[in-house]
C-alpha cells in the first residue's frame, strides 16, 4: 500500500532532500537569520552559525543565500566536504565564486585580483558576501588566517567582505587557533533542537504543505517522535517517513506511538540518542576525497548541488579527487 495514496498526500512530506518548498520558519530560525542578516547588511565582517547534526544548518544557510537580493548582494555558498584542502584553494575559490576571472596562481596577485574585485562590487552599490557551510572542517590555522588576511581587505572605513560560517560546534575550536580571526566574529548564533512543542508545528507543517491531514499522526505519536528525535529535524523525517509507511503497510488510519516505537528502533534509536555516535557516521559520510562549491541562490542550483552530493556519495573504490574536482567545476553552476 503506498503511504501517498492511503494517507491522501499529493507528496512525500517528509523527504530529507533539501526542498525549500518545505522550509518551516521557526522562532529561532527567524531570529538566527535576522541576526546574520544583520552582520551582512552592515558589512560586519564574521558571522557563525552553528548546531549539531541534522539541526537545519544547510537548510537555514540556502535559505539565506535565497533571500539574499541579487541586485543588492553578490553572494556565494561554498560546501567544504574535505578537511584537507588547503588555503590556497580556498582563496582560489572564494576569488572565483566572486567572480576574478583566472585566479592567478601566484598568492600576492590572487589577493591583488580579488581585492579589485571587491572595489568593483563595492563601486556597483552591491555588497560581497560568501557563506560557507560545513566550515568546521576548516581546520588548520593557516586557513584561519587567510580568512583574517581577506577580511582585513578593506577601504577607509569600510569592509569589502563578510562571510557567514555554517558548521558543527567545532567551528569554535577551529576559531580560537586564530585568536584575532575570532575576535572578528561580530555574531554568533546556534541552532538548538526543535522543542516539543515546535516538533509538534513542524510535523503539522509538512503535513500541511504536502497536502494531508494533519491528525495523520495522533499528539502521543509526536510526542515518541519528539522523544527518539530529539528534535532533530532530520531524525523527525526519518522516523514519521518510515511510520507513514509502515502506518499505510498496516494500514493504521491514524498513527499512534506503537507505530513510531517500532519504526524507531528499527532504525536504532532508543529515545536517547549519543550524539557521539552519530557524530562519527556523521564524519564517514563527509570524509569524501572532493570539495564541492556553488554560487548564487536558486532553487535549480540547490538541487543540483544535491545531486553532485548524492553523486559523491554514491562513489567508492578508486577515484582521483582532483579529476573529481575538476569535473565538479567543469560542471560548476553559474
Ligand atoms: N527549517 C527547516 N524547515 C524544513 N525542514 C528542515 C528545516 N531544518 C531542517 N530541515 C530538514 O532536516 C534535514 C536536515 O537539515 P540540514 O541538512 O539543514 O541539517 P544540517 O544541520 O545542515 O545537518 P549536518 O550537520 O548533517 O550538515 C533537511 O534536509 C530538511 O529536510
Ligand atoms: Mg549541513
Amino acid at each position: 500500500m503506498n503511504p501517498l495514496n492511503f494517507y491522501h498526500l499529493e507528496q512525500e512530506p517528509f523527504s530529507n532532500a533539501p526542498v525549500s518548498r518545505f522550509y518551516y520558519d521557526s522562532h529561532q530560525n527567524q531570529m538566527a537569520l535576522v541576526r546574520v542578516e544583520r552582520v551582512i547588511k552592515e558589512m560586519k565582517g564574521l558571522a557563525v552559525l552553528i548546531g549539531e547534526i541534522g539541526a537545519g544548518k544547510t537548510t537555514l544557510a540556502r535559505k539565506l543565500l535565497d533571500s539574499l537580493p541579487e541586485e543588492e548582494y553578490e553572494a556565494a555558498l561554498l560546501v567544504i566536504i574535505h578537511s584537507g584542502i588547503t588555503a590556497d584553494w580556498l582563496l582560489r575559490r572564494i576569488a572565483q565564486q566572486l567572480g576574478v576571472e583566472d585566479p592567478s596562481p601566484e598568492k600576492l596577485r590572487l589577493l591583488n585580483q580579488l581585492y579589485r574585485r571587491l572595489l568593483e562590487i563595492h563601486e556597483s552599490g552591491r555588497k560581497a558576501v560568501v557563506l560557507i557551510d560545513e566550515a568546521q572542517m576548516l581546520q588548520t590555522r593557516e586557513i584561519m588566517e587567510e580568512f583574517r588576511g581577506v577580511l582585513n581587505l578593506e577601504i577607509p572605513e569600510k569592509k569589502l567582505i563578510t562571510f557567514v560560517f555554517f558548521g558543527l560546534p567545532d567551528i569554535e575550536k577551529n576559531l580560537k587557533l586564530d585568536p584575532p580571526l575570532l575576535q572578528r566574529v561580530a555574531v554568533k548564533c546556534r541552532l538548538n533542537p526543535l522543542t516539543e512543542e515546535s516538533t509538534r508545528e513542524y510535523i503539522h507543517h509538512r503535513i500541511r504543505l504536502a497536502g494531508g491531514n494533519k491528525d495523520i499522526f495522533d499528539l502521543d505519536a509526536i510526542s515518541s517522535i519528539y522523544r527518539f528525535s530529539q528534535g532533530s529535524p532530520r531524525l523527525i523525517n526519518t522516523i514519521a517517513d518510515n511510520a507513514l509507511f509502515e502506518g499505510a503497510l498496516v494500514q493504521a488510519k491514524t498513527i499512534n506511538v506503537d507505530i513510531i516505537e517500532r519504526v524507531s528502533k528499527d532504525l536504532g534509536l532508543d529515545g536517547a540518542y549519543d550524539p557521539i555516535e552519530i557524530s562519527i557516521s556523521h564524519d564517514l559520510n563527509t570524509q569524501i576525497e572532493a570539495q564541492v562549491q556553488v554560487a548564487k541562490p536558486s532553487a535549480e542550483r540547490a538541487k543540483e548541488v544535491t545531486d553532485e552530493h548524492n553523486y559523491l556519495r554514491d562513489l567508492d573504490g578508486d577515484f582521483d579527487p582532483e579529476q573529481m574536482i575538476d569535473d565538479i567545476e567543469d560542471t560548476s553552476i553559474k
